[in-house]
């Protein structure tokens, strides 16, 4: 495949101030790539800027923002991780999901559209299959969101193919399943207000920042009757962004990936590695289950692994575990 003349041009991280886009800002950074942050600080964190990256405040809605942000850095490649995503608000509040995660890539995707950046990278979501009706989960697996977080994403899906049609921008949409751990460094980390993770809830509680943590359900139909989720490694996903770029950027079609292990932990897997590796009893409290959780979540990610090598290289759950307990430790 031939290099594009965007390939190794500066990259637009959008929502570069959060989790999962400060993780891909440091991958890139030390790739040697130059890269411009969009963020408005709605979920993101000062401190998790990296120093070596340009940081713009502002909205990703911002059309002419946007635009100005691209022309003047010559940016060849956006990737977006600007979202709202919490679920259970997104049902309590649908519209101020659809505002900020498709309205406001509309702008995004237009500003793009009228400049000419030709690449565009997604964070997608698990959340776009809904119930699963079989499991494994791949790429192949209906699309029936059972909330309007996973319906926004869905539509950018969508929107993505559509633009290709008319632009021919390309893209890459890569679903993650549950995304966990922090840099092993320290100094970057998962930082959600409120926290909704399994992962950093049973960590506040091991650093007495909680009494305990609840547990939906132990009736489920899985081996220990907790639910089963699969956790893929912030870095791994950082590193699965980066393929992905390089991938377009060699001339590689648009596609979509699931971005997980397709190994499942169980909740009460995930608790007793936080208490062997924090040393601390954290307590718990079981609950019934919560409406809507399936029993099961587990990634097929056989497509990204053949089409684009790329193999997680830290998702077990000691190292996920382990870079998360450091990250907080330090951080709190
Ligand atoms: N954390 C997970 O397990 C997970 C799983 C699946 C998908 N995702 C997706 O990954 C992406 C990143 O998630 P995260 O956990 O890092 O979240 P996060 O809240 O830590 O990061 C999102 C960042 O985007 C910024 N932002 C939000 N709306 C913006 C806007 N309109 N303009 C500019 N900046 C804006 C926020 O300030 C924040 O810095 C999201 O799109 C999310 O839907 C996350």
């Amino acid at each position: 495949m031939k290099e594009s003349a965007s390939a190794g041009k500066p990259v637009l991280v959008v929502g570069g101030a959060g989790y999962i886009g400060s993780h891909m800002v440091s991958a890139l950074v030390a790739a040697g790539r130059e890269v411009v942050i969009l963020d408005n600080l709605s979920t993101g964190h000062r401190a998790l800027l990296n120093p070596a990256a340009l940081f713009v405040e502002g909205a990703c809605g911002d059309r002419a923002l946007v635009e100005r942000i691209l022309i003047d850095h010559a940016i060849g490649g956006v990737m977006h991780f600007a979202a709202s995503s919490l679920v259970g608000e997104s049902v309590q509040d649908p519209l101020k999901y659809y505002r900020n995660n498709l309205a406001q890539t509309v702008e995004l995707l237009s500003a793009m559209q009228s400049v000419g950046v030709p690449y565009f990278v997604l964070s997608s979501t698990a959340a776009v299959y809904g119930e699963p009706q079989s499991v494994p989960i791949a790429e192949s697996h209906p699309s029936r969101p059972t909330n309007p977080y996973g319906s926004t994403k869905a539509a950018l899906e969508r929107l993505l193919a559509e633009v290709e049609v008319a632009s021919g921008m390309r893209h890459m949409s890569l679903r993650y399943f549950n995304a966990a751990g922090a840099h092993p460094d320290g100094t970057i980390g998962e930082r959600h207000e409120p926290e909704s993770h399994l992962i950093p809830i049973m960590i506040q509680v091991a650093l007495g920042q909680r009494p305990h943590a609840q547990v939906f359900g132990t009736d489920w139909p899985t081996e220990d009757g907790s639910c089963v989720r699969d956790y893929i490694h912030v870095c791994d996903l950082a590193d699965a962004h980066m393929v992905a770029l390089q991938a377009l950027e060699r001339g590689a079609a648009s596609s979509t990936y699931n971005l997980g292990t397709g190994k499942g932990y169980s909740v009460l897997q995930v608790i007793d590695t936080v208490r062997r590796i924090t040393a601390h009893p954290v307590p718990v409290v079981v609950s019934g289950r919560r409406a809507g959780d399936p029993a099961v979540l587990v990634a097929n990610a056989d497509r990204i692994r053949s089409d684009l090598g790329w193999i997680p290289q830290r998702s077990d759950l000691d190292t996920i575990v382990s870079s998360a307990w450091n990250w907080h430790r330090r951080s709190a």
